[in-house]
């Protein structure tokens, strides 16, 4: 199913267009999703000639996914900041961030973009005694860096049992794809360029040109910006030996009256968020949550009947319109690489782990990837720097992806398995024993077959059966393709060998 952002508006460009051609141009940017856009949209204005080059359709993966909030409240995270980075850093990010939600609004009024942009309070509450603490001292640790956030016994939504929250005013929320449809015409009538079905398969370096190829064309720019949720390039850079991935559940309710406004999140576990949507003058409530690292089971039985139970404990009536899932990636150190790609690669740069918080970090990431490339100072730049190294000092971090990719790489590969194709269920997919050689099998509700290698095509992993979405999900970098072998998201570039 598409998410309510997809179904709402299933176009964002009026005539699409594949590279059929070779173009040059100042800047090529990789990936048409928000930060893409927002990147083009800012160069475009300053007079530069910039390509956008997507491998599906625009807005299609994690920024059509998404809750679409625009906030600086991430989850309860200014304590960690300051204990782990100090005051400084903290306050950078969440001006940076209280930032984007200001030049959002600017670029929306400067472009007249009609898309549902709305100002409302942003909460974190908690139902549980042990996380009433840590919601105070998240208060605390704002107010320490100027911001008055509230602490707050009540809150608008309609859930038994809050016992405080923190309260961030005037945030805001929108609909991505109206917002990026304004972007692209702007991007447009400033003479930029943008490519949906245009799957980069290579980037050359030519003395000071990046020479990016998609199929038998390539674009050549002196800049290159990779705006993919995970970049694709393995070295340099290495930044899958730095993140991980989330998969997050997602689903919207028919709902009778809007009876509260705000965005809203819990302190504890399962995470659960919602806000309301404007779809065709009705609201509809959306939620999503459940998250847990791509390739490792989720930790609940069924993410969507944990929304639907929460859903129904606000609503009693509420019918399910859409569910959708989204996937995030996390930086070790929980902050986004934004900067340069490498320090051996000049001029190509990337922004990435937006840790689910993207509607805001690519108005971020794409000021300070401008600035960049402008020859502009930014305020930021330097707690975001992609090249720095203290994420992979998190142990346990580290710890837990060297044991994922050992246990997925080696200890998999000797472990033969008991289940058989008779032996597998309908609707059910697992790694059997065929004819002396692992086979990745999924048996559908009519008994069809679909066999895969069950190997990863970015760096040879052993894939895991997803059973909540039908999918092979790789427990190393995240990388997720179809039963019947698709590639959904990278790293990996290809699609499971068939067998
Ligand atoms: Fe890297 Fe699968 S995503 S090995």
């Amino acid at each position: 199913m598409n998410s309510i952002w997809i179904d709402s508006v299933p176009k964002i460009l009026d005539k699409s267009k594949s590279l059929d051609s070779d173009v040059s141009c100042d800047v090529t940017i990789v990936g048409g999703g928000l930060t893409g856009l927002t990147s083009a949209y800012y160069l475009s204005k300053k007079g530069l000639k910039v390509v956008v080059l997507e491998k599906d359709n625009l807005m299609f993966r994690t920024s059509g996914n998404t809750t679409a909030k625009i906030t600086a409240q991430h989850d309860l995270f200014y304590k960690y900041l300051i204990d782990t980075f100090g005051a400084e850093t903290a306050k950078k990010y969440l001006n940076c961030n209280l930032k984007a939600i200001d030049d959002i609004k600017h670029i929306i009024d400067d472009e007249r973009i009609s898309c549902d942009f709305e100002y409302q309070s942003s909460y974190v509450f908690t139902k549980s005694n042990s996380y009433v603490q840590d919601i105070k001292d998240e208060v605390k640790a704002t107010h320490m860096l100027g911001f008055d956030s509230r602490l707050v016994n009540n809150i608008p939504l309609p859930t038994n049992n809050v016992l405080c929250a923190i309260e961030f005013p005037n945030q805001a929320q929108f609909h991505p794809r109206k917002y990026a449809y304004g972007l692209c015409n702007s991007i447009l009538n400033n003479q930029g360029l943008i490519f949906e079905n245009s799957k980069v398969t290579d980037i050359q370096k030519i003395k000071d040109i990046y020479s990016t190829k998609v199929g038998d064309f390539s674009v050549e720019s002196k800049y290159v910006i990779l705006a993919t949720r995970y970049p694709f390039i393995n070295a340099p850079g290495f930044y899958f030996l730095k993140m991980y991935q989330t998969l997050s559940y997602c689903a919207s309710y028919e709902i009778p009256d809007n009876l509260f406004s705000g965005m809203y999140i819990n302190a504890e576990q399962p995470t659960l968020s919602a806000r309301i949507v404007k779809d065709n003058g009705k609201d509809v409530l959306l939620l999503s949550g459940c998250s847990h690292k791509v390739g490792k089971p989720s930790g609940v039985a069924d993410p969507y009947s944990t929304l639907s139970t929460f859903a129904r404990s606000i609503f009693p009536d509420c019918k399910m319109i859409s569910r959708w899932v989204t996937e995030d990636s996390v930086s070790l150190d929980k902050l986004p690489y934004i900067g340069q790609f490498s320090s051996l690669m000049p001029n190509m740069y990337v922004a990435t782990g937006f840790k689910k918080w993207g509607m805001t970090f690519s108005n971020v990431a794409s000021n300070i990837l401008a600035d960049k490339i402008l020859g502009i100072d930014n305020d930021y730049s330097d707690i975001f720097d992609s090249t720095r190294l203290h994420p992979i000092q998190n142990k346990e971090e580290m710890g837990n992806m060297i044991k994922e990719a050992t246990s997925s790489i080696v200890i998999k590969k000797f472990t033969i398995p008991n289940d058989t194709i008779q032996s597998l269920a309908l609707n059910e997919g697992k790694i059997i024993e065929f004819e002396g050689s692992k086979v990745g099998v999924y048996k559908n509700n009519d008994g069809d077959i679909f066999k895969v290698k069950p190997v990863c095509t970015h760096l040879g992993c052993e894939l895991s059966w997803n059973p909540v979405n039908k999918t092979w999900d790789c427990p190393c970098h995240g990388s997720r393709f179809n039963y019947d072998g698709k590639l959904l998201y990278g790293p990996a570039l290809h699609d499971l060998e068939v067998l």
